[in-house]
């Protein structure tokens, strides 16, 4: 393959890619950082392709494509922040998810990259739920599953060093890739289908009676909070990461180092 660089043309400037460079990756090195929800910039994630809160218009093409998983072409004409048409579709997105996120203030992880990127992208929750009738006036989907067994419970403080709260999942799969291909461990994944898809541990344990080996990746990966560092988790099941950034003695719960 030719590793030699080619241009391209973002929001009316002319800008450099190398064969394999993602729009995203092209859009970041120009200085843009796209909204991004279930794409992680970090070594052995690969882009799904699912949030779809990256959309940017491509001269040519109809429908708009996924920057995080759309490679660069030489000559291609791109458009972000300058299409009307994108910056709707991807407003679009996180407004639907929005309004099926707890509340900031009452839910696991109050400085999440999720609510970074509604404030960002200037939505305010209340404003986008005012758009829709409340969650209980919406028609529910009829959905016909069977339990894999006794479901764990959606807010699941069994795991000692992990919180989880899968109201603020948005199922952007992160921790699945996290679990399964960044860390090889393979104790996430996602059960059911349609509305009644949901993140599991193992057959649907709760996470404190799964394999997990408590890395963190998950964690990590996590936009929301769904799943949270336990000690910043209040016992009303409300976290903010950001208090990650003062300096803590701790134990592994596992290994006992420090
Ligand atoms: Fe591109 Fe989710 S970040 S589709």
């Amino acid at each position: 393959m030719s590793h030699e660089t080619f241009t391209l043309t973002l929001d009316g400037v002319e800008v450099s890619a190398a064969p394999g460079d993602t729009l995203w990756q092209v859009a970041l090195r120009a200085g843009e950082t796209i909204p991004h929800l279930c794409y992680k910039d970090a070594p052995g994630y690969r882009a799904d392709g699912n949030c779809r809160a990256c959309m940017v218009e491509i001269e040519g093409e109809r429908v708009l494509a996924a920057s995080c998983l759309r490679e660069a072409a030489p000559g291609m004409v791109v458009r972000s922040t300058s299409s009307e048409r994108a910056r709707a579709a991807r407003e679009g997105v996180m407004a639907l998810l929005l309004v099926d996120q707890p509340a900031r203030e009452q839910g696991p992880d109050r400085s999440s990259h999720f609510w970074d990127t509604a404030e960002a992208l200037g939505l305010d929750a209340d404003a986008v739920r005012r758009w829709l009738p409340p969650r209980e006036d919406r028609s529910a989907p009829t959905v016909h599953h069977v339990p894999l067994r006794e479901a764990a419970p959606m807010h699941d403080r069994s795991h000692s060093a992990m919180a989880v709260n899968l109201d603020a999942c948005i199922e952007c799969n992160l921790c699945v890739r996290a679990c399964r291909e960044v860390q090889v461990n393979d104790v996430i994944g996602l059960a059911h289908r349609g509305a009644a898809s949901k993140v599991v541990f193992d057959f649907d344990d709760p996470m404190g009676e799964s394999t997990c080996v408590a890395c963190g990746e998950c964690v990590q990966a996590c936009p929301t909070g769904a799943l949270m560092p336990d000690t910043l988790v209040d016992d009303k099941g409300h976290g903010d990461s950001r208090a990650a950034d003062r300096r803590v003695d701790s134990v592994c719960p596992y290994c006992g180092v420090g």
